[in-house]
C-alpha cells in the first residue's frame, strides 16, 4: 500500500524470558504474513468478533484487554521482536485463548490479511509519533491507510487511537475527520474523546506522563452508505 514504512526496526536486545517464550509459543500463538485473507473463525475457532491493534509494543495492556474481554477476539500487529516474546509470555501467564500475533507489518498486513467489514475494531495505542516535519510521511494514522482501515471495519465497528503527542493528535484528528465512512461521535472538547476508561495505562504512556506529555483520546465510529 505505501512504500515507506511506519517503523524502523531496532536491534532490541531480547530478555532470556522473551526468548524462551518466542521460541517456545509463537508456533501457538503467531501466524505468520500471508498475501490473503485469514480465516479468521478457524483460527479462532469461534466467532466472536475481531479487535486489530496495531504496534502493540511489550503487549502487556493487550493481554489485560484481552483478558478483561474473552467473548473478543484480538489480532496484535507487531515488528519488535522482544514485544512479541513478552506478549506471549503474557498469553501463556495468563492462560488466553483469543489472542493471536502477526510479527509484520501491519499497514501490508491488514491491507492482505483482513477481509473487508471484518474488523470490529482497531487499536493503536500510542503509535510512533514521528515528530520531524521530515519524517511526517511515517506516521501510520494518515490517509489512505485510515480509509482501509474504514473499508475493513464491520458496521458498527471503531477505531480507537490514543497518543501523547498534541500535534500528532490534531493530525490525526484531521485525516480521521476526512476519511469517508467515519463519524466521530465526540464534538465537545475539540474533537477528543474522554478518556475510555476501561483502557490500561501502556509502556509508553507511562514514559510520556513521566515527561509531562498530555494524552489525547480520538475515537471514531464506522457508518454504513
Ligand atoms: C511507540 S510504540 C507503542 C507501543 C505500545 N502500544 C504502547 O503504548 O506501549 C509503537 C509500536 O508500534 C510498532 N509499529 C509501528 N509501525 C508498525 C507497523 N506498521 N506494523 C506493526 N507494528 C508497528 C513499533 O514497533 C512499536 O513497538
Amino acid at each position: 500500500m505505501r512504500f515507506i514504512k511506519s517503523y524502523v526496526l531496532r536491534a532490541g536486545r531480547m530478555s532470556d524470558a522473551q526468548r524462551r517464550s518466542y521460541e517456545n509459543f509463537s508456533g501457538s500463538y503467531c501466524i505468520p504474513f500471508q498475501p490473503e485473507p485469514l480465516d479468521i473463525p478457524r483460527i479462532f475457532g469461534n466467532e466472536n468478533p475481531l479487535t486489530v491493534e496495531i504496534g502493540f509494543g511489550m503487549g502487556i495492556a493487550t493481554a489485560q484487554i484481552a483478558e478483561a474481554n474473552p467473548g473478543i477476539n484480538y489480532l496484535g500487529f507487531e515488528v519488535h521482536r522482544p514485544g512479541i516474546g513478552r506478549l506471549l509470555w503474557e498469553i501463556e501467564e495468563r492462560g488466553l485463548s483469543n489472542i493471536r500475533i502477526v510479527e509484520y507489518d501491519a499497514v501490508e498486513g491488514i491491507e492482505k490479511m483482513i477481509r473487508p467489514g471484518e474488523a470490529a475494531a482497531f487499536h493503536i495505542f500510542f503509535p510512533d509519533p514521528w515528530p520531524k516535519k521530515r519524517h511526517h510521511k511515517r506516521r501510520l494514522v494518515t490517509r489512505p491507510f485510515t480509509d482501509l482501515l474504514a473499508e475493513k471495519l464491520s458496521g458498527n465497528g471503531y477505531i480507537y487511537m490514543v497518543t501523547d503527542w498534541v500535534e500528532y493528535a490534531d493530525w490525526a484528528l484531521a485525516e480521521l475527520s476526512a476519511t469517508p465512512h467515519l463519524v466521530n461521535p465526540y464534538t465537545g472538547n475539540g474533537g477528543f474523546a474522554p478518556p475510555q476508561m476501561w483502557r490500561p495505562r501502556t509502556k509508553f504512556e507511562q514514559k510520556g506522563l513521566a515527561k509531562g506529555h498530555e494524552v489525547r483520546e480520538i475515537y471514531f465510529k464506522h457508518i454504513s452508505v
